[in-house]
């Protein structure tokens, strides 16, 4: 059988050969932090770390770049400004706001975290580790991030930018997608932490990670302050460190969505409460890609206009949904659980996935 380069490297010996990890690790603190404070880029949530505002950024940063995060966090802030605030909005609301952001169950925790912050805390984060870990929504680098950025905590916060970065800068070959190799890492960094200011010392590994040490085999060596201690670097292995197993295969999904229109507004209605974008509103779709002539038999209407629209597609991260449409313009109202709204409350008030979004943009 043929074997794959993520096969066969499992199979090398770690490269990394003088200096073990850990001091290669630690003579890389300080070029990294002066690098830091010399290059870092000035953030809303990064002058002036709030726990609040740490957390609200480090969750959205979760799943979206920066620069696409600014605006969704200077709009949460100012329509939530505390945990108070949080813990009071509507699910409505609450998903209005982070429209665009994805994975809604991220914005969902968000307020059960505050509600259990109100109930249990005063209102105010908990400024120990292992407290944040237990809140819904903070895994152990959400943890590692607010208490060592608001906190300053000599605690590590390891996402994929300090995974990559560390994994080159040592030559590990491990695979980072392993839940013990990210444990690894963590131990690795809190044997070199500096006790003062690790907010900047996590910072500064994440930064580099995110402005320097790209992903994809095009990082910018010629700027980073750890060129001359990289064994990736030194031995030509930039593009295959860091190390991931393949991904699973997605499934593909075959769907029919539909704008059914009378009157000026349009159908929507909540998902079910599981599964994919569980509880959320969505466009009707009908399992399948269901040829126009067996829409008003799959409505149970008799009369409509039927107008088919674009393909589309939408990645989620286990399942692709391949996507075809129509506008069925009604004359009768169809049974079933729609909420009939005006483009306008689609607009203010009502938050669709971005998986509609091909259809959405359509809605007259
Ligand atoms: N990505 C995740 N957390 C970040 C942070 N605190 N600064 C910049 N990029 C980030």
């Amino acid at each position: 059988m043929k074997q794959s380069l993520y096969d066969k490297l499992q199979v090398l010996e770690p490269a990394g050969q003088g200096m073990e990890k850990e001091e290669r690790l630690r003579a890389a603190t300080r070029p990294l932090l002066s690098w830091y404070h010399e290059h870092r880029r000035i953030l809303p949530w990064r002058e002036k770390p709030e726990p609040y505002s740490v957390w609200i950024s480090e969750i959205m940063l979760q799943q979206t770049r920066v620069e696409a995060v600014k605006p969704y966090f200077d709009r949460f802030m100012e329509a939530l400004p505390g945990v108070q605030a949080l813990s009071e909005v509507t699910e409505d609301r609450l998903l209005k706001l982070w429209e665009g952001l994805g994975y809604y169950s991220r914005a969902r925790n968000l307020k059960k975290a505050a509600q259990i912050l109100i109930e249990k805390y005063e209102g105010t984060l908990p400024s120990s580790y292992e407290e944040l870990k237990t809140l819904p929504g903070i895994g152990s680098y959400t943890a590692g991030a607010i208490a060592s950025i608001a906190f300053g905590i000599p605690v590590p916060a390891v996402d994929g930018n300090v995974l990559r970065v560390i994994s080159r800068l040592t030559g590990s070959r491990e695979d980072i997608t392993r839940q013990s190799v990210k444990k690894a890492m963590e131990e690795l960094i809190k044997g070199v932490m500096p006790e003062k200011d690790p907010g900047s010392f996590n910072q500064a590994l994440i930064e580099t990670g995110a402005i320097v040490c790209l992903p994809n085999g095009a990082p910018l060596c010629g700027s980073c302050p750890l060129a001359s201690l990289c064994i990736a670097r030194e031995n030509g292995l930039i593009g295959i460190i860091p190390v991931k197993a393949p991904k699973k295969e997605r499934r593909t999904e075959e769907r029919t969505i539909l704008i059914l229109s009378k009157d000026g507004r349009v159908a929507i209605r909540k998902r079910s409460n599981t599964g994919l974008l569980a509880s959320l509103y969505e466009l009707p779709g009908l399992d399948g890609r269901i040829p126009r002539e067996l829409i008003k038999g799959a409505l149970g209407i008799q009369e409509a206009v039927i107008t088919p629209l674009p393909e589309a597609k939408h990645i989620f991260s286990h399942v692709e949904w391949h996507m075809t449409g129509y506008r069925v313009e009604l004359t009768d109202l169809p049974e079933g659980d729609y909420l009939w709204v005006t483009p306008e409350e689609i607009k203010k008030t009502y938050s669709l996935p971005g998986a509609f979004k091909a259809y959405t943009k359509l809605i007259r």
